[in-house]
């Protein structure tokens, strides 16, 4: 039998670089399992920090060494690596922005090939967290209180400010947490608790992104996440849950080894947990991901509240990460999870 040539698309031009490749090492590992290795060829493809393509053995050299090569090679952007025409099916596994966020799955897309995971919709309404939010709020789904505002308002126009920082503080009031609407891993998020703190992180958030989001703080949430796979009938996993010391679940707490700890299955009651996952369907339909997603949540104990926070179309998927961890824990293995989400691919076309 023929092998399934695997694109394996990995680094990216994201903050996420680092995480994308060791995420890319854990899924060749799988592809190369014993139970897939005899249907399956990975050809790692790399996209480097600056933007250019790298396949064969420099793409290589970098999954097996999990870690970005200090020397970038320089190159042209319009000069596509020609034995990617040899690929048969691409899994992207690129986190944030040019990545995560549609503008890898048009191309892909535009070559006609079959890809894991969401096309150009999902990933973009999953990405941006004002098109995510309004969509969630469209399908009825309990979230937090949340208004928007562009760079323009906040940075070019100090006379407007006072008022865009009055219309926040009487719909949202304090604490509230600003965020660039599109990014990850807590960069650029502020938790503020004054005027003063409101517009040093407006002006923060907006050095990353035009579009800003700030939300009404969930008062001591316990932070919640479920598992999502397949197309058209997707399924989900236990639910986990993630704990930390710090004041939020900031960068450090999620790259610092030792400083979170995660819970599979998480301690709550059943009917919460019953809720989630519904949730997390709800939300998977609503923003027509594919494939797969974890879906985040805050847990309010005191109302016996859930919250929907946001969706990852593109999870961390290192082999201490919560996605394939929640699905090991409901009785997928990470061979047989990989395996899954290729066939899924193919079977979506
Ligand atoms: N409205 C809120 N209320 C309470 N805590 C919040 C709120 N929004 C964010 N947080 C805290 O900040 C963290 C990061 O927020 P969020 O998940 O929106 O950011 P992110 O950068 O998109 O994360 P990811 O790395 O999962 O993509 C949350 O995990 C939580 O600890
Ligand atoms: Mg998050």
């Amino acid at each position: 039998m023929k092998k399934l040539r695997v694109g394996l698309l990995f680094g990216g031009r994201s903050g996420e670089h680092e995480v994308s490749i060791r995420s890319a090492g854990a899924i060749a590992q799988a592809l190369r399992h014993t139970d897939n290795t005899a249907r399956y060829e990975v050809l790692p493809v790399y996209i480097q920090k600056n933007g250019i393509w790298q396949t064969g053995d420099a793409a290589a050299r970098v999954l097996a060494a999990g870690i970005a090569p200090t020397n970038e090679t320089e190159g042209s952007l319009w000069e596509f690596p020609s034995d990617c025409r040899a690929i048969d099916v691409w899994f992207p596994i690129l986190h944030g922005p040019n990545g995560e966020d549609g503008t890898v799955q048009g191309l892909l897309s535009l070559m006609q090939l079959p890809h894991v995971g969401s096309g150009v919709l999902g990933s973009a309404a999953g990405m941006d967290k004002l098109a995510m939010k309004s969509i969630f709020a469209a399908a009825g789904l309990a979230q937090v209180q949340y208004r928007g505002v562009t760079r323009s308002q906040v940075c070019f126009n100090s006379q407007a400010l006072p008022q865009v920082c009055s219309d926040i503080e009487s719909a949202l009031g304090y604490p509230c947490f600003v965020k660039p609407a599109n990014l990850g891993s807590s960069v650029g998020i502020s938790k503020v608790r004054s005027r003063a703190e409101l517009t040093m992180a407006l002006d923060h958030a907006a050095s990353f992104d035009r579009r800003i989001i700030i939300e009404a703080a969930v008062p001591t949430p316990r932070e919640i996440e479920c598992a999502v796979l397949g197309n058209e009938e997707p399924q989900t996993s236990c639910v986990g849950e993630i704990s930390f010391d710090s004041d939020f679940y900031d960068y450090a707490t999620k790259y610092i080894p030792g400083r979170a700890d995660l819970q599979i299955p998480a301690q709550l009651p059943e009917s919460a947990i019953l809720r989630v996952r519904a949730l997390a369907l709800q939300a998977f339909e609503a923003l027509d991901l594919a494939g797969l997603a974890r879906v985040d949540f805050f847990y309010c104990e005191a109302t016996d509240e859930v919250l929907i926070n946001e969706v990852n179309s593109l999870p961390g998927f290192t082999a201490t990460s919560m996605y394939p961890l929640l699905w090991e824990a409901s009785g997928l293995p990470f061979p047989q999870l990989v395996d899954r989400l290729v066939q899924l691919a193919l079977e979506r076309g």
